[in-house]
């Protein structure tokens, strides 16, 4: 169903609006994401809040470390009972496959269903001038086909990237490769910061699995008509 590939972005400061929205939105999209801003402050708690709501989360906390740390730090994820998250792929082969290695055996270990474990290609807001003064040898295309067939072969679920990308990444890495894709904003709605956007029924259609929201459901003065929109506009990619 369309509306089990729906995350909604909980950018927010307390655990009241974590509450309030997930309340609200959990029998209308299939997940949640936490990212860095709304851990930072409100800890492991805010997981466990979710869940016990009834939330499924992708936990986007976008880890990058030696690969040791990083498996170490996934077994912890994982434990939290997270459905989803992830790490940047340019920490390497061997630091994705230890994480997703870590994340299969403590899910086994502990009797519950294993994370999806995705990565962070190029984050789009890198410019190409950007990419250069990183020292990048190549255009951002063509790192996001390599960076996701990387993350392929060290075993990962998928990728998050732009919904431009998308299609790249299906012929790249295959149907079955995850695109998880923000930068997604429904026809009429205000593109706020987002500049390389596309509508969701685009998107669906462009090969992205699941698309991330965050403003236009957060911000609007009716969340549940906006996530029901959203998703109706899914929908109709899938139909045509
Ligand atoms: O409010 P909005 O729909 O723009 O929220 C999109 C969410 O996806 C935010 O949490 C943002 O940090 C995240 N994100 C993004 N672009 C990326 C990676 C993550 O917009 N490349």
């Amino acid at each position: 169903m369309a509306k089990e590939k729906l995350i909604v972005a909980l950018d927010v400061d307390t655990m009241e609006e974590v509450e309030r929205y997930v309340s609200l939105l959990k029998d209308e999209v299939g997940m949640f994401k936490i990212g860095m801003q709304v851990y930072n402050s409100l800890g492991k708690e805010v997981v466990t809040r979710v869940k016990d709501l009834g939330g499924k989360i992708f936990l986007d906390l976008k880890l990058h470390d030696i690969p040791n740390t990083v498996a170490q730090a996934t077994r912890v994820l994982t434990g939290l009972g997270v459905d989803i998250f992830n790490v940047h792929a340019s920490g390497g082969e061997e630091m994705m496959k230890k994480a997703a290695d870590a994340a299969r055996e403590e899910a086994e270990r502990l009797g519950i269903t294993a994370p999806l474990v995705i990565a962070v290609t190029i984050l789009t807001s890198l410019s190409d001038e950007d990419m250069k003064a990183i020292g990048y040898a190549e255009e951002p295309a063509q790192m996001v086909k390599k960076l996701g067939m990387l993350s392929k072969k060290a075993g990962l679920d998928g990728v998050v990237c732009s919904p431009l990308e998308a299609t790249l990444i299906r012929e790249a890495c295959g149907v079955d490769f995850i695109s998880v894709t923000p930068g997604v904003r429904p026809a009429d709605a205000d593109v706020a910061d987002q500049k390389r956007i596309m509508t969701p029924k685009k998107a669906i259609a462009a090969g992205s699995h699941y698309l991330v929201v965050g403003r236009p459901i957060t911000k609007a003065d009716d969340p549940v008509q906006a996530a029901r929109s959203i998703v109706k506009e899914m929908e109709e990619a899938y139909v045509n």
